[in-house]
């Protein structure tokens, strides 16, 4: 699914629809190059799940916790890491609920990821020609069906 996104307003509504519909344990893994809009989208989805507190880049903290939500957003950035070095951070804590109060996890440079959930969402976000930016979302052993008419009815133009 490829949805058009004109500018900043309509990645935060992406992320919104996705903060408004996801359960609980949701993973959500975002690639794309430095600009493309992965921490835009989480704020988004912080607002969805009604965040009041900034939503920051967690580039430089590489996890930032959100908890005053209606339930937990986990923002990862593994921008900084090497492949190797992500295994010691026991990301699967996070998507099992081990320890920690189930919540969304979003991560962006997914692609630095040696090993995934068993079942996500990934938004790959592109670059257009005129400053927008495309998202590509697919759903990898998940039943995105039931989110699909909340993301269409905010966002309205699609390609
Ligand atoms: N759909 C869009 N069209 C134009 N600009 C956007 C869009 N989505 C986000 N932006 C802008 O792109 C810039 C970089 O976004 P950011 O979310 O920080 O990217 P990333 O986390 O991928 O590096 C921000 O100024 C943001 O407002
Ligand atoms: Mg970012």
């Amino acid at each position: 699914m490829k949805i058009f996104l004109p500018d900043t307003e309509a990645t935060l509504s992406l992320g919104i629809s996705l903060g408004e519909s996801l359960n609980p344990g949701s993973v959500i893994l975002l690639e794309g190059d430095l600009g493309a809009g992965k921490t835009t989208l989480v704020q988004g989805i912080g607002k969805g799940l009604e965040i009041t507190e900034p939503i920051v880049s967690p580039t430089f903290t590489l996890i930032n916790e959100y908890t005053e939500g209606r339930f937990p957003l986990y923002h990862l950035d593994l921008y900084r890491l090497e492949p190797q070095e992500v295994p010691s951070l026991n990301l699967e804590s996070y998507w099992e609920g081990v320890e920690v109060t189930p919540g969304i996890v979003a991560i962006e440079w997914a692609e630095r990821m040696p090993y995934k959930p068993d079942s996500y969402l990934s938004i790959s976000l592109t670059h257009g020609h005129q400053g927008d930016r495309q998202a590509e979302i697919i759903p990898f052993n998940w039943a995105i069906d039931k989110i699909i008419p909340a993301i269409y009815s905010r966002i309205h133009r699609e390609i």
